[in-house]
């Protein structure tokens, strides 16, 4: 039977950069078939709720979920009570048990100039954020008063096991390194986190180089010596925070994809890390690149389609070699030129 895949085009740039995603994935793989759904600030505004139970129903029932991105200001809001788009994607990735979140960051020699970074320090770069993805901060408890307001960061054990296994793994694959990203040296939550990667790391994984490195060095050496990471593995917020900061090793936002994975077998999430870029939105100007290369990921880990996988990487990367830039890459194509100039090299 023909693979289903859901799409979320969601809000801002969300549903420019969706379209000719599907047009790619049709033309790689033909025999697939797309439900789109509404989801995010659109699902506000048509449902009231940002994530209905008819469409989790179908990302559950999917064989892959692709989502573009949510969110702007018209659903900003600092009322408790009022429903967000954020609300959705949390959902969506709680309801899934997408717990493991890998962002790699490659970048392209083509593209050292358009970071802010310089040549020498970018190059050779090549790292895998590995993000926890349903737990701390982002799901514990929230409450708030008209004078206090608190949100508990709470892991278990288990749940920072399983992230570490997939970090350690992911390694072997790659250049047999972790670094384990904490601030151990504050948070008890970070003290359980270095313990578990620790206890995983002796029992399974000693043939895989371990460092430790506190958030905020982090944060720093990234900048530093961005060539020397292979795999980062860290808690939610952290890693939401240093993947951004990594994405511009690459030039831009708008070229970092993402998987977000649960259990085997179950249907994993693909979006670009960015978010519905509202500055830009409904003016054809977004970078789609991301998104493609998220459907690449879609292709590798949710279809195990890995030559298609790889051959939409390579267009992307022999479009970018022959001088496609969008305006976040220093250039002045738009969406359609930049989808023109991939499907060129399909
Ligand atoms: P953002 O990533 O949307 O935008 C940050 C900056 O990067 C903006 O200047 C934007 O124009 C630019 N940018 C982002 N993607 C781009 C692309 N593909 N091409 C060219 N430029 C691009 O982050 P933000 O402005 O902080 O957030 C905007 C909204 O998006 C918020 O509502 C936020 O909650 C939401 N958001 C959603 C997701 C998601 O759906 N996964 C991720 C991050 C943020
Ligand atoms: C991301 C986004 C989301 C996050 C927001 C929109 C909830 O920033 O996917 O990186 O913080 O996880
Ligand atoms: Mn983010």
């Amino acid at each position: 039977m023909a693979p289903k895949i859901v799409t979320l085009p969601g809000d801002g740039i969300g549903p420019e950069i969706l379209a000719p995603t599907v047009d790619i994935i049709e033309r790689l793989i033909g025999d697939v078939t797309f439900e789109e759904h509404l989801f995010g600030g659109a699902s506000i505004d048509a449902h009231g709720t940002a994530l209905t139970d008819e469409v989790e129903a179908a990302c559950k029932g999917a064989d892959a979920v692709l989502l573009a991105a949510v969110g702007g200001p018209k659903w900003d809001t600092t009322d408790p009570n009022a429903p967000r788009p954020e609300q959705g994607l949390l959902g969506i990735r709680k309801a899934l048990g997408l717990y493991a979140n890998l962002r790699p960051v490659r970048p392209l020699p083509a593209l050292y100039d358009a970071s802010a970074l310089k040549r020498e320090i970018i190059d050779g770069t090549d790292l895998l954020v590995v993000r926890e993805l349903t737990g701390g901060i982002y799901f514990g408890e929230k409450t708030r008063t008209a004078t206090d307001a608190s949100d508990l960061c709470h892991y278990t054990t288990a749940e920072v096991e399983r992230i570490a296994r997939t970090a350690f793994e992911a390694a072997r694959g790659r250049s047999n390194r972790v670094t384990s990203v904490d601030k151990a040296n504050v948070l008890e939550t970070s003290r359980q986190w270095r313990q578990v990667v620790h206890e995983v790391h002796a029992a399974d994984y000693s043939d895989v180089e371990l460092e430790d490195v506190l958030v905020d060095n982090c944060a720093m050496q990234l900048i530093v010596r961005p060539s020397s990471f292979d795999v980062i593995v860290t808690e939610n917020l952290f890693g939401d925070i240093l993947s951004d900061e990594a994405a511009m090793l690459t030039g831009s936002i708008g070229m970092l994809p993402s998987a977000s994975l649960g259990a085997a077998g179950d249907p994993g999430l693909f979006e670009p890390v960015h978010g519905s870029a509202p500055d830009i939105a409904g003016q054809g100007i977004a970078n789609p690149l991301a998104m493609f290369l998220s459907a690449a990921m879609l292709l590798r880990h949710g279809l195990g389609r890995e030559a298609e996988a790889a051959s939409l990487e390579s267009a992307v990367d022999a479009a970018l070699a022959e001088g496609l830039r969008t305006r976040d890459l220093g250039g002045t194509a738009g969406t359609a030129e930049a989808t023109q100039a991939v499907l060129s090299h399909l």
